[in-house]
């Protein structure tokens, strides 16, 4: 869940900013989104109205927070607690019940509950782990856990623990993509990524550009080493093939360049 490093204000205030660049194509420079981002309004209140929330200003805390909804359309109660880099997106109908909580780097679409199930105290409502993505108008109750890296299509209706990097969709939910495989992150890891994708569709941000040229780099490793599988049977076959290395490619020089590029 969430790190423990103290973070001041300011900085955990920059972070819920720019963490927007990475999950909406649609953001262009920071004062768009100061000010025009209601996830961005509502998640700042939030923070706020949590301070007063653990401060004991209950009362305060919760008046806040309806403030924030009647102006951004976003319901969170202040008891909730939410880790770095949160995304709302759209954010219309969001509701976030008290016991919620909410790991690192998580991102919801508009018309998203994290709701409860009954009417008792206590820990009712669902714990997200970090990078977990929630889409448009579902539903996750109870309180169950989301575990880091799942995603839930938009309308799901979620009641049951979700694992790891599953992805669960319909009502009730069913889980369509368990874990990847080794062969999947393999190629992921190839193909390259750039962060997060927009609507959950991947944890893999699809730069045509970064995965046209890491689709080459792929190839022309394929490419050598049949070269060099030929260049041995010729030997062996008692043909003269020039000795040499050839120098390694490596993609990661790419990935070097392309963080260097990327917002502080
Ligand atoms: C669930 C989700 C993350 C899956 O994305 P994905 O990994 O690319 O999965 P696919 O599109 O390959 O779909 C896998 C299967 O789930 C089904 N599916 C996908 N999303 C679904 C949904 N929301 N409800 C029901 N079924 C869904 C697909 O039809 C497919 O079924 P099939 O294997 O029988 O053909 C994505 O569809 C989703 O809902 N993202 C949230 C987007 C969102 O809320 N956007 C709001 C923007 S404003």
């Amino acid at each position: 869940m969430s790190e423990m490093r103290k973070l001041s204000v300011w900085q955990r205030f920059k972070e819920d900013i720019y963490c927007v660049f990475e999950r909406d194509p649609a953001a262009r420079n920071v004062f768009e989104i100061v000010t025009t981002y209601p996830g961005v309004h509502a998640l700042t209140a939030h923070r706020i109205s949590h301070w007063f929330w653990q401060k004991n200003w209950k009362w305060f805390a919760r008046f806040l927070s309806t403030i924030a909804r009647w102006l951004t359309g976003i319901e969170i109660h202040p008891g909730a607690k939410i880790g770095r880099r949160f995304f709302i997106d759209h954010g219309m109908g969001v509701v976030i019940g008290e016991t919620a909580e909410i790991g690192d780097d998580c991102t919801l679409y508009h018309g998203v509950t994290l709701g409860g199930t009954s009417w008792k105290g206590g820990k009712r409502h669902p714990t997200l782990e970090n990078d977990v993505v929630v889409g448009a108008g579902a539903k996750v109750l109870g309180p169950i856990t989301v575990h880091a890296g799942a995603r839930v299509g938009s309308n799901a209706v979620v009641v049951k623990d979700v694992e790891e990097k599953a992805t669960v969709v319909g009502i009730p939910g069913r889980v369509v993509r368990a874990q990847k495989s080794q062969d999947e992150k393999a190629k992921e890891k190839l193909a390259q990524s750039v962060g997060f994708d927009a609507y959950g569709t991947s944890n893999q941000t699809p730069d045509p550009v970064a995965s046209a040229i890491h689709g080459l780099i792929e190839h022309i490793h394929i490419t050598d080493k049949r070269v060099e599988q030929l260049c041995q049977t010729i030997r062996q076959l008692g043909g003269q093939v020039p000795e040499g290395e050839m120098p390694e490619l490596d993609g990661c020089e790419l990935d070097k360049e392309r963080d260097q590029t990327k917002v502080d």
